[in-house]
């Protein structure tokens, strides 16, 4: 059980997850702490098993099927793609790179894993409101939720962060991580501006069927899974030898908000043999001084410095400490925060003192700060991020015991280039991007993945008043314009059951309204319009309040029965547009469901609505789906002719049974998709293209496609019918299919298009 720092309120895990905070104000710290068993067979496990053995420990009310599908969802090869953390060893001292995950921040650790522990949460406590994160960010944290809420799929998030507060990169990061429900504002003012509107938020909302979280480091959601990297990196020095049995060591972390470094602190109350807390801050100092004093004073003057993340005179999580440092005494804690909240400041008893006699605190200049990466760099050969370098800048200064130190790095040097330029005396530049690749040049450090994808990135900043920002989050704004993408199906022998989108869009405009109304969709049928149809069947399905609507086609980019996946734009975007009307209740996997169902279907409606390549099937009424991998070199052209098929003529056409022989040849060549289009081998492509059980019934129906495709084959092309036909899909290494010149062909007109695979899917704005 956890209980609040402040009053005896007692909740299990699950439960002190959804709440963060506890009623009157304090933080949940669990009751009791069971210890780990580190013995030598315990050093030999991964980052998963050490996961799994510090959740059982604090989570207490989940079951080990909770556990193992939180992490399993989270600590998997797409957030980190290379490894959980690493480890750096010098002499005395060692590095605990914490920056290997999607944002390269320490936030990460915990992030990628909060969406699935408060989902695991909500089931646990019967709570089906749909939910909606809100978090005010300078920077760090913005990018880590984004990136993690947006990988769920099951959350609302708004991000709000100052225009022009934050740097460049940061920026990149928050908007590339930015779609239909995940959203990233600007806002005029400062931080603290966008943190009291946020609080503001938070006070006064009242919408009963929305769940409102934060995803800041006061909840145990986001404290606990900081935890395991001690514990892991423990093993880790032990099955090294770096520490032998009965051996301690200290840490040093750069600390603001003192969670990550208190959760070392939780790692050895399991049992990890920390001798020492080396708590080290930059200008604002307020936690050297407590440590030196025991006099919590926040009445001095906020500097923004060059490591900005710990730019904090509040640092939150430290009252856990205090509480435990007076005993588990919560009304003595209340009385400190009262003296905090009315005077700025608290002051802790001798004894209470005597018992923080194993943390130390040092601080960091802004010039000590840039001194330091510098020193690393040259003594060690090993680039550090600004945070980082002011825990090494604080250990080289500090009073030392003789043991082994592990520093905490908190995050990737390359998120912070300007100061790391100084730092290295390379010249300066404007551009952060010019920066990146100045310092990989000079230092052969890679720049990291995550830094790479978000280098030519140009998503535009979206800046809103807080009028508007307040209507987004209550739902009220009842207007939206969906764009979705383009998509070719079945890529040959995955008939009905593969597909990837292009980036070649449909866009729709829809609008609360007293009666539905169509428009721009040409002369068709209102009655049959599929967009509206499906904008009526989610409705249907949910049994909620019907919202007439109307309905604006303003762009239409993508050719209708070509194969190339328009009704599917419409139907992604009817339901789409009906789940935003009806406050986003639906996760995507049951809104892919209900496309199918009106589609019959995924393989076209995966990749439009998820983006990317997607294999997808149908078990019972739920659609399975998975993105794989396309390799950078392919090239994708769509050949489209001028003549149209109908969708329904091109299925009926199929046989219903086919040999046992046919089916073996599709599905043995089906078994290298994934793999061809990973590495972007051609001849292999070739071979996947290569179908029996639809494209030989198809073909006839289009005039001249036998021919075209085999003009392309010869050109060093693979080639496919497009989902039912008529256009084809060919796929190469090299660019310029689009200077064939094929022409009319058997009477028809064929076209080349170049095609720019979508990553994204269909965006909602
Ligand atoms: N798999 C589908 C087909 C795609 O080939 O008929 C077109 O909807």
């Amino acid at each position: 059980m956890y209980i609040s720092t402040r009053s005896g309120e007692r909740l299990t895990a699950s439960q002190a997850i959804l709440k963060g905070l506890s009623s009157d104000g304090g933080l949940f710290l669990p009751e009791s702490i069971e210890k780990l068993n580190l013995t030598p067979d315990f050093f030999e496990k991964n980052y998963c098993e050490v996961a799994k053995a510090v959740f059982k420990i604090f989570l207490d009310d989940f079951t080990e099927e909770e556990i193992d599908f939180a992490i399993s969802s989270a600590y998997d090869k797409i957030n980190f793609r290379e490894r959980f953390v690493g480890i750096k060893h010098f002499d005395k001292v060692s590095f605990l790179e914490l920056f290997h995950g999607p944002t390269l921040a320490f936030k990460d650790m915990a992030l990628t894993i909060l969406p699935f522990l408060i989902d695991v949460s909500k089931k646990k406590n019967g709570v089906d409101k749909k939910s909606l994160i809100l978090v005010a960010t300078s920077g760090d944290t913005g990018g880590a939720a984004l990136s993690s809420f947006i990988k769920s799929g099951k959350f609302d998030t708004v991000v709000l962060y100052p225009d022009g507060g934050v740097s460049e990169i940061q920026e990149k990061q928050m908007l590339y991580y930015t779609d239909d429900r995940t959203k990233a504002f600007a806002v005029k003012g400062n931080f603290d501006d966008c943190q009291t509107f946020v609080k503001e938020i938070f006070s006064r909302y009242n919408q009963k069927d929305v769940l409102l979280s934060s995803a800041n480091s006061i909840n145990i959601g986001r404290l606990i899974p900081q935890v395991i990297y001690y514990v892991y990196s423990y093993c880790q020095m032990r099955k090294t030898g770096k520490l032998k049995d009965g051996e301690k060591f200290n840490v040093c972390v750069p600390t603001g908000n003192f969670g990550d470094i208190f959760a070392g602190y939780l790692a050895r109350e399991i049992g990890v043999p920390i001798e020492k807390f080396i708590c080290a801050s930059n200008k604002n100092n307020v936690l050297t001084d407590f440590f030196k004093t025991g006099l919590y004073d926040k009445n001095r003057e906020f500097y923004k410095s060059n490591s900005p993340a710990m730019d904090i005179l509040v640092s939150s999580n430290l009252e856990r400490l205090v509480y435990l440092a007076t005993g588990r005494n919560g009304a003595k804690v209340a009385e400190y925060m009262q003296d905090l909240s009315k005077t700025g400041k608290y002051q802790i008893s001798d004894s209470e003192r005597e018992f923080l006699k194993d943390f130390d605190g040092g601080c960091s200049t802004e010039e000590e700060t840039i001194k330091a990466i510098g020193k690393c760099y040259k003594e060690l050969n090993y680039l550090i991020d600004p945070h980082t370098a002011v825990a090494y800048d604080v250990y080289n200064k500090i009073e030392k015991n003789g043991l082994q130190t592990l520093i905490v790095s908190t995050a990737s040097p390359y998120k912070f280039p300007f100061t790391v330029t100084k730092a290295l005396s390379l010249t300066e530049k404007a551009s952060e991007v010019e920066l990146i690749k100045d310092i990989s040049a000079y230092t052969g450090v890679p720049v990291p993945f995550g830094i790479k994808k978000l280098m030519y990135s140009k998503k535009p900043t979206v800046l809103k008043t807080k009028e508007q920002i307040e209507s987004i989050v209550n739902y009220e704004n009842l207007k939206v314009e969906i764009s979705v993408p383009c998509s070719s199906a079945n890529l040959g022998v995955a008939f009905d059951g593969a597909g990837v989108s292009f980036a070649l869009y449909n866009t729709f405009g829809f609008e609360a309204s007293d009666c539905d109304q169509v428009e721009g969709f040409g002369g068709k049928n209102f009655d049959n319009n599929l967009v509206l149809k499906a904008y009526k069947k989610l409705f249907e399905l949910s049994g909620k309040e019907y919202v007439p609507v109307k309905i604006t086609l303003k762009k239409c980019s993508v050719p209708s029965s070509s194969g190339l996946g328009s009704s599917a734009t419409c139907i992604v975007a009817g339901v789409m547009a009906a789940n935003y009307m009806l406050k986003n209740i639906y996760d995507r996997d049951y809104l892919l469901s209900v496309m199918t169902m009106i589609e019959g279907h995924p393989d076209n409606l995966a990749p439009a609505f998820l983006g990317g390549l997607t294999f997808s099937y149908l078990n019972g009424e739920k659609v399975i789906s998975r993105k794989v991998e396309i390799n950078k070199n392919l090239k994708f052209y769509a050949i489209i002719p001028s003549a149209t098929t109908s969708t329904k003529s091109a299925r009926e056409i199929i046989p219903e049974t086919c040999s046992v022989k046919d089916a073996v040849h599709n599905l043995s060549r089906a078994l290298n998709l994934e793999h061809a289009f990973k590495v972007g081998d051609v001849k292999l492509i070739k071979d996947v293209f290569d179908d029996k059980l639809h494209q030989p019934y198809r073909f006839p129906l289009i005039s001249g496609g036998e021919k075209v495709k085999a003009i392309l084959e010869e050109n060093g092309y693979a080639v496919a019918i497009s989902g039912a036909g008529p256009s084809l899909l060919a796929v190469g290494n090299k660019s310029g299919a689009e200077k064939l010149n094929l022409g009319v062909i058997d009477g028809v007109k064929w076209k080349v298009k170049f095609l720019k695979v979508c990553d994204k899917g269909a965006l909602l704005r």
